[in-house]
């Protein structure tokens, strides 16, 4: 009674039984349960516009680093809960 429950979502969105190739990053995917925005009643109610944000964010990013590379140099952040990047560096 009274314990409290912490969903690592990061780690549920690469459930080798729910995702095949799940640490591929593949936007072509056709089955995509994931949970990055949650489930049921507190399912995330900026979801359509974070989306939006991301679909403009990644059209003018695509326009500036045509023909780019990602460096091997990354570094990660030191986050249980929201696996990502910190800083990344990108090569023309
Ligand atoms: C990539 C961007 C975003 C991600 C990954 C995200 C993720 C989430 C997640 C996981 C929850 C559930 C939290 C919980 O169950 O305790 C949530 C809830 C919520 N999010 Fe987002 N969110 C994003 C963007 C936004 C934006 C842009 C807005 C508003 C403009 C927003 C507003 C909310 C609100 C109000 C809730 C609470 C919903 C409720 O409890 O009924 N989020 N979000």
């Amino acid at each position: 009674m009274g314990s409290k429950v912490s969903a690592i979502l990061g780690s549920a969105n690469r459930d080798p039984e729910v995702f095949e190739n799940p640490n591929t990053l593949d936007i072509t995917r056709k089955e995509n349960k994931h949970l990055s925005f949650s489930k049921g009643i507190h399912f995330c109610i900026g979801s359509q516009l974070a989306r939006m944000e991301v679909e403009i964010a990644f059209d003018v990013l695509m326009d500036h680093l045509s023909g780019a590379k990602l460096s091997a140099e990354r570094e990660w952040r030191n986050n249980a809960s929201m696996h990502g990047m910190k800083t990344f560096l990108v090569r023309k």
